[in-house]
């Protein structure tokens, strides 16, 4: 059997969703850093796009980590700023998408894929941010400027920085989901309170709504992880994406080390634990569409 958990999961039933009128804006955040953020919002957008769905991946993190994941930089190695020139160089969104090269998304399940468009940033999106706050503050303008994105694919992720980036309200606000990665420790769960309370603040005048708090970078056979969860369980009820969390693992350092997502890493020194990663991100891909099927279809569509 080439993958078990994968024949196991039904993904046929999510083929209805792959229509013109389906955009869902995920924005995948956590106020700490080194919580799974990046390598969630790049194997998601992948599985997503190898299931068929077109996917844009925005990269409002300063430290550009899509790009280097996807290894997608300029002539000299660095990040490609796309989203410093989109707002302050007067850039074109064509001119800041990329095509992330099909054999990422096409080999994963051996069929044609969906696309995956990537806007990609760095270092300069800092200065963007500064430049725009010291301009009066227009932080809905990264929003309104890829809002053009949703008319080309099913999925617009956003993978954002830990730190407040001077616009992240206005992504938020924009967000028809946020999901939130978090480590089982205390300084993680704070991140995640303070993101769910800056949510809470804007909720009154936008509807960002809370899809999930996903358990990342688990080890459940330690008692301090076991009691953070429990710790989850009891201020978030409901909102724990618990079954689907994704455990510690060598092969996601490694694979983010080689430039490629987790399915389409090949030669990993351990070949088992890599197919545990790809199936944890499958479950999480399920659970996701799973959630935004009962959402979107019950919204009367
Ligand atoms: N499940 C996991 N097990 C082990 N290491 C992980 C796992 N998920 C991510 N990592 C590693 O942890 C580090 C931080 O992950 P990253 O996705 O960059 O976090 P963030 O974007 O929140 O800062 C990276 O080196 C990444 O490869
Ligand atoms: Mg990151």
């Amino acid at each position: 059997m080439e993958n078990m958990t994968l024949s196991a999961l039904d993904f046929d039933q999510f083929k209805l969703l792959i229509r013109d009128d389906l955009h869902v804006t995920l924005v995948i955040t956590c106020k700490k850093g080194g919580v799974g953020k990046t390598t969630l919002a790049l194997n998601l957008a992948v599985a997503l796009t190898a299931l068929g769905f077109k996917v844009a991946l925005i990269d409002v993190d300063p430290q550009g980590g899509i790009s280097v994941s996807l290894d997608m930089l300029d002539d000299r190695g660095f990040a490609i700023e796309g989203i410093y020139d989109l707002l302050m160089k007067d850039y074109t969104l064509e001119q800041v998408t990329f095509a992330a090269p099909r054999d990422e998304y096409e080999a994963v399940l051996r069929q044609p894929g969906g696309e995956l468009w990537v806007l990609p940033g760095g270092n300069k999106t800092q200065r963007a941010a500064v430049a725009i706050n010291e301009d009066g503050g227009d932080f809905d303008l990264l929003s309104r400027l890829t809002a053009p994105l949703r008319n080309r694919v099913h999925f617009t992720i956003w993978d954002t920085a830990p730190s407040n980036a001077l616009w992240e309200a206005g992504i938020l606000s924009a967000a028809d989901y946020v999901l939130i990665p978090t480590e089982l420790t205390r300084l993680s769960l704070d991140g995640v309170a303070k993101t769910i309370h800056q949510m809470q603040n804007l909720q009154k005048l936008h509807n960002a709504r809370l899809l999930g708090i996903l358990p990342t970078i688990t080890n459940l056979n330690t008692l301090g992880q076991q009691e953070r969860l429990a710790e989850l369980y009891v201020k978030y009820p409901g909102r724990i994406w618990e079954y689907v969390s994704i455990p510690e693992s060598q092969v996601w350092k490694d694979a983010s080390e080689a430039a490629r997502s987790i399915f389409s890493y090949k030669s990993p020194s351990n070949p088992v634990a890599k197919r545990n990663a790809e199936n944890a991100m499958w479950a999480v891909a399920h659970h996701l569409l799973t959630q935004i099927s009962v959402k979107e279809f019950s919204n009367g569509q």
